[in-house]
């Protein structure tokens, strides 16, 4: 069976592919360093970056922590398993290779069974960044990790489309004041309802700031199309209007005898037919959140797939999932915001 398979590859010291319910992990045994020295090479990665430690129970968390403090009890009780990982003082058998030389390590509880099923299969923790090759937006199907790693990796298990599609909420309690370092699907208010004292990392509250980020990764260029991204924010009528203009600028210029530019609009499915670019995408209902979330980065994948060379993203509200959209979408687009 393919699981038993899989538990058997990262217990050699090989890596597997494998769903969560955020979004693909790639994963090999969080205890030994050569596992983890190889997800860096198959990723492309900087290894001064450091991986996210999987445990399937509760009871494993002290293997791979030194002490786990009343505040990250409190937070497992109610957020795991789920898409919430924790920043810690790092357990002695957890090697540095794995948190990228930091004395803290980040550990969570995946919710998807195949996750689980695979921990378990391994009898090990398993480290696990996102499947996707350093840089690009993280893979939210089988395809897409196949699409970044075929060839170097031992395996992939296929299950369908992950239902969040972003990466989890990080949360770090090594230090005094509990601090969000990455939005997710698990929002402020919702740890603020456990712990009260709860704050965002003002690294990351906006991306032009020039405060760096906590989480040595939130500081690299990331999920960024090859094509030229701009977000844009207003009212409905005032964004499809100015994108528009746009649209009409880079088809003259291209008429005008430069070279063919093709464009691109992420759209949503209130305004998809109301842009004239060569192509269009639908993430989803601004109604729904949680369905735009789900879509945004295979849609980013697609800009790259089709080529697009000028791309106009719709912004979206900064409250709960949105907090991370944006926080997705404006690291895509290299901070590129038009404030309309
Ligand atoms: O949803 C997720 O979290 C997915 C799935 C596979 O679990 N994983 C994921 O891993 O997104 P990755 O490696 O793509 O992102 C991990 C982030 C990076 O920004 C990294 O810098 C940060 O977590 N991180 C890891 N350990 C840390 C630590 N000890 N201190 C601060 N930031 C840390
Ligand atoms: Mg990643």
């Amino acid at each position: 069976m393919a699981l038993a398979e899989a538990g058997r590859i990262i217990r050699e010291g090989g890596l597997v592919a494998f769903p969560t319910e955020t979004v693909y992990g790639l994963g090999g045994d969080a205890m030994n360093p050569e596992s983890s020295k190889k997800i860096y090479a198959a990723k492309g990665r900087p290894s001064d970056n450091p991986l996210i430690v999987h445990i399937s129970d509760l009871s494993e968390i002290d293997r791979v922590v030194r002490k786990v403090p009343e505040t990250a009890l409190r937070l497992a009780r109610r957020f795991w398993p789920g898409p919430l990982t924790m920043i810690l003082e790092k357990g002695e058998e957890v090697p540095l290779e794995t948190t990228g030389g930091l004395e803290t390590v980040a550990v969570r509880m995946p919710g998807n069974d195949i996750a689980a099923a695979l921990i378990r299969e391994s009898h090990t923790p398993i480290a696990a960044p996102s499947a996707n090759r350093s840089g690009r937006p993280s893979p939210t199907l089988a395809r897409h990790c196949a699409e970044d790693l075929d060839g170097k990796i031992e395996m992939i298990l296929d299950g369908g489309a992950v239902g969040i599609g972003l990466e989890s909420t990080i949360v770090d309690l090594s230090t005094e004041i509990p601090t969000i370092l990455r939005p997710g699907y698990i929002t402020l208010s919702m740890i603020r309802e456990i712990l009260p004292q709860a704050q965002v990392d003002a690294g990351i509250i906006r991306a032009d700031s020039g405060i760096k980020p906590k989480a040595p990764g939130m500081k690299y260029r990331h999920y960024a199309p090859r094509g030229d991204l701009t977000v844009v924010r207003g009212t409905r009528q005032a964004v499809v209007s100015y994108i528009n203009a746009q649209l009409a600028e880079v088809s003259a210029r291209s008429l005008s005898g430069g070279r063919a530019e093709k464009t691109a609009v992420i759209a949503t499915r209130e305004t998809a037919s109301s842009y004239q670019a060569d192509l269009v995408r639908d993430l989803g209902s601004r109604k729904d959140p949680e369905e735009i979330a789900r879509h945004l980065f295979g849609v980013l994948r697609e800009m790259d797939e089709e080529n697009a060379d000028v791309i106009f993203a719709e912004a979206f509200d900064d409250t709960g999932i949105g907090a991370a959209i944006m926080n997705r979408l404006l690291k895509a687009a290299g901070g590129k915001l038009i404030q309309l």
